[in-house]
C-alpha cells in the first residue's frame, strides 16, 4: 500500500487505513495512500529502473482487501491478475519476487468482526495464504507472512498509533500477538501445503537488538541480554515504552517453540494460551529469520553486569526521520539472531530516510545514503567474513513512497518520486548500490 496507490481499483476493499486517514492529524502531512507511487499503473517503469540498478531481487506484498474485499470469501480476480502480471514482469527482467502476504494493510471487513482479537483471525490469514500461495506459487518461491508484527500490533493495539488504534491491556495484548503468532504459523502451513515448488518461508521482524559499548565481553554479554530480555521499553523516538516492543516474546516461539518464561511477569495470562498444541503451530520450520535493521540503541555492563543504557552524544548523526545512524547493527543483529535462533539471516529492511530533493543540474546528490551504504554494509561483510550466515539484503527502498504515518514527509529511495508529477529520478546512492551489487561487496 506504500507504492501502489489506486486502493479502490478494479473493485478493491477498504484497509482498516482508510479510516484512519480521514481523521484529521492521524497522518503527518494529512496525506492518504490513493496515489502513493501509482505504481499500479507504473510497474513496467519501475521494474526498468530495477534492471537498470543490476537489483536482483524485488520485496514487495500482496494487498489482502485488493485480494479479498471481505478480508475473506470471494477473490478479486482483477486483484489477482495485477499481481499476475507484476510477477510475470519480474521475472521476465530476471528479478526474483520476494512475496510478503501481509504488510499493514489489514482488511476493515476483518476489524469490524474484532480483528486479531477475533479467535478465528489466524484462519482468516493462513486461508488468505493458502489463496496467493495456489496462485502465484508456481512462479514465486520466497514468502514472507506477516510484516514487523512487533510494530503492527505494539504501535496498533499498545500504543494507538497506528490502525486500529487501540489502547489495550496486558491480557488482550498478549491474546492478539497469540493469534498473530498462530497466523504465522498457519500460513506457513497454508503456503508449503499449497506450494507447486519447494518455497522458502519466513517472517519480517522489527529488530530491536541493541549495541555493545565495547569489544569487551561484559559489554557484548550485556547487549546480547538487552536484546533478548523481554521488558517494557521506548526504543522509538518520541513512541513511548511498549510492552510489545521486545524481539524474543514474539520470536522464541516462532523459533524455538516456547514464549520466554521471564515475559509471563508482564503477561501473566499467556501461561494459559500456550499449550503445546498451538505451540507446536507457530513454531513451523522456517527457512530464514527474515529482519527488518534499522538502528539501535548502544549498551554496556553496568556495575552489576546488567545492561546499562549508552546515551546518543547530541551530535551523533541522525536520519531525517529522527532515526540514530548505527551502522554496527547489520554486524551485532545477525551475529546475536544466529547464535540465538541458528536460522541464516534475511534483511528484508534497511534504509534511511533523507530531504532528498533535486538539483540545480536534474540531479538527486544524496552523499549520506550512500555513507550509509558503505558502513552498513561494510559492517554486514564483517560478519559474512566472520561467518555468520546469511541469506541476503533488500534495501529499504527502491522508491520514495508513502510512509504511514508520516505521509509524504520522509524519502527513504534509492529513487526520487516527484509527487506531483510521478517522475522518477534515480538518486546518486543508486549508483554505488549497484556498484555494490555488481561486485557482490568487494568494492565495499
Ligand atoms: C515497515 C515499512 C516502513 C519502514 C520505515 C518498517 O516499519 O515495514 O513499511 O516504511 O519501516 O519506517
Amino acid at each position: 500500500m506504500q507504492v501502489e496507490g489506486s486502493p479502490y481499483a478494479d473493485g478493491g476493499g477498504r484497509s482498516i487505513w482508510a479510516a484512519y486517514e480521514a481523521v484529521s492529524g492521524n497522518i503527518k502531512d494529512g496525506s492518504t495512500n490513493w496515489v502513493a507511487d501509482d505504481e499500479y499503473h507504473r510497474y513496467a517503469e519501475d521494474i526498468g529502473h530495477m534492471s537498470e540498478l543490476d537489483i536482483n531481487a524485488y520485496r514487495f506484498s500482496i494487498s489482502w482487501p485488493r485480494v479479498l474485499p471481505q478480508g475473506k470469501g470471494q477473490p478479486n480476480e482483477a486483484a489477482l491478475a495485477y499481481y499476475d502480471k507484476l510477477i510475470d514482469a519480474l521475472l521476465a527482467a530476471k528479478i526474483t519476487p520476494f512475496v510478503t502476504v501481509y504488510h499493514f494493510d489489514y482488511p476493515d471487513a476483518l476489524q469490524q468482526q474484532g480483528g486479531w482479537l477475533n479467535a478465528d483471525s489466524s484462519k482468516w490469514l493462513a486461508d488468505y495464504a493458502h489463496l496467493v500461495a495456489s496462485r502465484f506459487s508456481d512462479r514465486v518461491s520466497n514468502w514472507l507472512t506477516i510484516n514487523e508484527p512487533n510494530i503492527l500490533w505494539g504501535f496498533g493495539a499498545e500504543a494507538g498509533a497506528m490502525p486500529p488504534a487501540l489502547k489495550l491491556e496486558s491480557a488482550q495484548l498478549a491474546q492478539g500477538c497469540h493469534n498473530l503468532l498462530l497466523g504465522h504459523g498457519r500460513s506457513v502451513q497454508a503456503i508449503r501445503a499449497a506450494a507447486k515448488k519447494p518455497v522458502k518461508v519466513g517472517l519480517p521482524f522489527a529488530g530491536t537488538l541493541s549495541l555493545p559499548a565495547s569489544n569487551s565481553a561484559q559489554d557484548i554479554a550485556a547487549a546480547r541480554n538487552a536484546s533478548f530480555s523481554v521488558e517494557k521499553r521506548a526504543i522509538i523516538p518520541l513512541q513511548p515504552a511498549m510492552i510489545m516492543m521486545n524481539n524474543s516474546w514474539w520470536l522464541d516461539p516462532i523459533y524455538l517453540g516456547h514464549y520466554p518464561t521471564e515475559g509471563y511477569k508482564l503477561f501473566p495470562s499467556a501461561e494459559k494460551l500456550a499449550t503445546p498444541a498451538d505451540m507446536r503451530l507457530i513454531h513451523q520450520p522456517v527457512d530464514y529469520c527474515a529482519i527488518n535493521l534499522y538502528f539501535a540503541p548502544t549498551v554496556k555492563a553496568g556495575a552489576d553486569g546488567k545492561p546499562e543504557l549508552v546515551p546518543d552524544s547530541p551530535n551523533a548523526p541522525r536520519s531525517h526521520y529522527g532515526w540514530a545512524i548505527t551502522p554496527e547493527l547489520l554486524y551485532w543483529a545477525p551475529k546475536f539472531l544466529a547464535e540465538r535462533y541458528k536460522k541464516p539471516v534475511l534483511i528484508t529492511e534497511n534504509g534511511i530516510s533523507l530531504a532528498d530533493a533535486p538539483a540545480a543540474d536534474g540531479k538527486v546528490h544524496d552523499p549520506q545514503r550512500t555513507a550509509f551504504l558503505n558502513s552498513y554494509l561494510g559492517a554486514f561483510k564483517r560478519a559474512h567474513q566472520e561467518g555468520v550466515p546469511l541469506a541476503g539484503y533488500f534495501h529499504w527502498s527502491l522508491l520514495d513512497n508513502w510512509e504511514f504515518s508520516q505521509g509524504y514527509l520522509e524519502r527513504f529511495g534509492l529513487i526520487y518520486v516527484d509527487r506531483n508529477t510521478q517522475k522518477r529520478i534515480v538518486k546518486d546512492s543508486a549508483f554505488r548500490y549497484k556498484e555494490i551489487i555488481q561486485t557482490n561487496g568487494a568494492s565495499l
